[in-house]
């Protein structure tokens, strides 16, 4: 459920119209939705009920510093990649103790910066980065919490390009390795075992791949138990995926996905963290474009928009599928027909949707892309020279910009000239 809806013939964000904020901020523009993402936080919360848990939101999704305060203040942990992205959720006011940090190549001076400002925990993905976090963690005369990220083995049956927990793809320990990876972290100065993590892809609209990861993973807790190691957290990863194409719907709800949780790894007595993205930014947001030109070609009709693949890359990236609306609500028994829905950016793979049937469009009105909320902005680059495109964050009746759109000038004065070239 989402908080996007039409009401007097005009699609509104909560209480805001789209066609005000347009007015107001110009097209192209995401917007979000506060009460849809305060409600897919809360129902993952509510999922996980009855067991020990935190919930660290994977801000790879959508990192807005507004989008972060807001999920922080609701109690939030937040899943972080990169350094840049610890300083984000430390700029909203997360503590250390309630980040963790994901990824496959952290750097030392990452590893310094995070050990000095604190964390939760490291989730290791290989025995090199487990020496390199030793000795930086040594050399600071700190303990660093860690898991390991096994790899199940298990197919995610999603899009390659975002499975993650086989056995070809380049992430975690490989899970028949772990009980002698998990020794040898023992055996390092500064690091301290404390769990299990795992993540096995995203988009996952089958939950049997998370039932068969998850009893691995209890089954290595009790093995690496009789080992000796404390094990106390499980990482669950992230992944839950997210109705892109509502009229073909019936995605898994984080309840059945809780349930799972309980089922597989309930008995074990330990806290569970769990890393969503895309499920509690997805739909929360909307990308905005206005036609700039409705084109007929050789026996194929275009819709020519002002929004491009820089903008939204994921149709042109994995042939993601977005519902796409017109914002004025066409009227009831409007006839529909297939139409390619394309950017200006020059190369085909500027290309949204190919016979998509819509309503007509007229040059000038305005589409809006569902489903945009994570991996949308943060994905976005200047490609063809466009700048980004703003944020909007929504709030009943209210409506803020979160990231403003850069002028040309702030864009070009980025690059610098080499002083030889200066006359
Ligand atoms: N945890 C880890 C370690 C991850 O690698 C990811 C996503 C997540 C959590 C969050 O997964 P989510 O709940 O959002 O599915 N750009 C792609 C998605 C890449 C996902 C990468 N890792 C897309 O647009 O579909």
């Amino acid at each position: 459920m989402d908080h996007f809806l039409y009401r007097d013939g005009v699609l509104h964000a909560e209480d805001v119209s789209i066609s005000e904020i347009a007015a107001s901020v110009g097209t192209p523009f995401y917007v979000y939705s506060t009460a849809t993402l305060q409600r897919h936080y809360t129902v993952f919360d509510d999922a996980l009920a009855g067991m020990p848990h935190l919930v660290c939101y994977a801000m790879k999704a959508n990192s807005n510093l507004a989008v972060l305060k807001l999920l922080a203040d609701m109690g939030a942990g937040m899943d972080v990649v990169s350094v840049g992205e610890y300083m984000r959720a430390k700029a909203v006011g997360v503590p250390g103790d309630k980040i963790v940090f994901s990824g496959v190549g952290k750097t030392r001076a990452e590893m310094e910066h995070v050990l000095a400002g604190g964390i939760r925990q490291f989730n290791v993905e290989s025995e090199p980065e487990l020496h390199l976090l030793s000795k930086v963690a040594a050399e600071m005369g700190v303990e660093v919490p860690i898991t390991v990220r096994v790899n199940p083995d298990v197919d995610a049956k999603t899009h390659p390009k975002i499975a993650t927990g086989m056995s070809d793809n380049k992430f975690g320990i490989p899970i028949s390795r772990a009980r002698d990876v998990y020794a040898l972290a023992a055996s390092l100065p500064g690091i301290k075992v404390v769990g299990i993590d795992v993540h096995i892809g995203s988009q996952l609209v089958d939950l049997d791949p998370y039932r068969d990861a998850f009893l691995k993973v209890a089954e290595l807790t009790e093995a690496l138990r009789a080992d000796g190691h404390e094990i106390k957290r499980l990482d669950l990863g992230g992944g839950l995926g997210i109705p892109y194409e509502r009229s073909n719907a019936d995605p898994p709800l984080p309840s059945d996905y809780g349930d799972i949780v309980r089922e597989t790894v309930g008995h074990l007595d330990c806290e569970i963290e769990i890393e969503p993205g895309r499920l509690i930014a997805g739909n929360a947001g909307l990308m905005v474009s206005s036609v700039i030109f409705n084109k007929s070609g050789d026996g194929r009709d275009f819709l020519i928009v002002d929004a491009a693949m820089n903008d939204l890359i994921r149709p042109a990236m994995y042939d993601a599928h977005h519902d796409i609306v017109p914002v004025i609500e066409p009227a009831v028994g409007t006839t529909v027909a297939p139409i390619d829905i394309v950017g200006p950016v020059c190369e085909s793979g500027d290309t949204f949707t190919k016979q998509r049937p819509m309503p007509p469009v007229a040059d000038g009105e305005m589409i809006a892309f569902r489903s945009a909320g994570a991996y949308g902005a943060v994905m976005s680059s200047e490609y063809n020279s466009r700048p980004m495109i703003p944020e909007v964050l929504v709030d009943g009746d209210q409506f803020a910009v979160i990231r403003p759109r850069p002028t040309f000038d702030e864009m070009l004065n980025r690059d610098k000239l080499p002083e030889w070239m200066q006359d």
